[in-house]
């Protein structure tokens, strides 16, 4: 039987340890605000902003809401984003991505002061990771790595197979896997005999974006299989980059689309704000 790993509940209990966490800090006077800018009306990002002011609500963190419209200038952009990493009552800044395309996403990105970096997607932060030095974590590897800690799985020593190369996902995915001391490759839409490649590993992590396209020939038996892909399927019900029907019989443990990477990632952006208000004795 394989392990069904169950992101919705450990997202919560992480949730609730941050909920107490922040309970605690507030009683002696420190409070963290989260900043979220949304630009234009895209209706994946409307929901997942909802759904991150609900979070600092139920966790004890303060939320600014800035909905600006879809004509937005690059520049009143960034001068947001100045006022906001100058603003003392602000901890934290997000910018939910995409934005749109008349606007550089980079240069949004940079604009944000490292120290309130919240998503970790500044260089600065993605150097930091890289190098094994504090600071914010990209929240949907982070939040991985909590699921496979919190199901029981180690990762020392194993083989560690990412399928996806992004800056979200696969880079810090691979850099966090490795700092676990996973033994970790990145694959890609490039990579030659990919079925060969995954059929190694013990870990196989798989965000590329592809509906259903990772099946059993892919997945070495007993393997544990992360999913983070999020589709809607042919039958109207969401699915991810993994066959799950297909896969599940071949695994020792696997995520589920919904309810596997999905609710980890809003559960690490969480525990990067309260990270912004951590004195330098709580940090673990
Ligand atoms: N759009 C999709 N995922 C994310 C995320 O984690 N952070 C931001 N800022 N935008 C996103």
């Amino acid at each position: 039987m394989s392990q069904l790993i169950d992101g919705k509940m450990i997202s919560q209990q992480i949730k609730d340890e941050l909920r107490e966490e922040a309970a605690r800090l507030k009683a002696r006077g420190r409070n963290a605000c989260l900043a979220v800018v949304q630009v234009g009306e895209d209706p994946a990002s409307t929901v997942y902003v909802r759904n991150k002011k609900k979070a600092c609500a139920y966790i004890g963190i303060d939320s600014k809401s800035y909905e600006l419209p879809e004509e937005t200038t690059e520049e009143e952009l960034v001068a947001l984003v100045k006022e906001l990493n100058a603003d003392a009552q602000v901890n934290g800044i997000l910018v939910q991505l995409p934005l749109p395309a008349h606007i550089d996403e980079d240069r949004i990105i940079r604009t944000i002061s490292p120290e309130k970096d919240v998503d970790g997607f500044h260089p600065v932060s993605v150097g930091r990771l890289w190098i094994g030095e504090k600071g914010f974590l990209s929240c949907t590897p982070a939040g991985i790595i909590q699921l496979l800690k919190r199901s029981g799985i180690e990762i020392e020593g194993k083989e560690c197979v990412i399928v996806g190369r992004s800056n979200i996902v696969g880079k810090p995915m691979a850099a966090l896997l490795l700092r676990e001391n996973g033994t970790v490759t990145v694959t890609h839409s490039r990579t030659k005999d990919l079925k060969n490649v995954t059929g190694r590993a013990d870990i196989l992590i798989v965000a590329i974006g592809r509906k259903k396209y990772i099946t059993s020939e892919y997945v070495k038996e007993g393997a544990v299989v992360i999913d983070v892909g999020m589709h809607r399927g042919e039958d109207g019900r969401l699915c991810g980059d993994v066959d799950f029907a297909d896969v599940e019989p071949h695994t020792s443990a696997i995520t589920p689309v919904p309810g596997g990477v999905g609710p980890m990632t809003i559960a690490m952006l969480m525990d990067n704000c309260v990270e912004t208000i951590r004195g330098q004795e709580e940090r673990p």
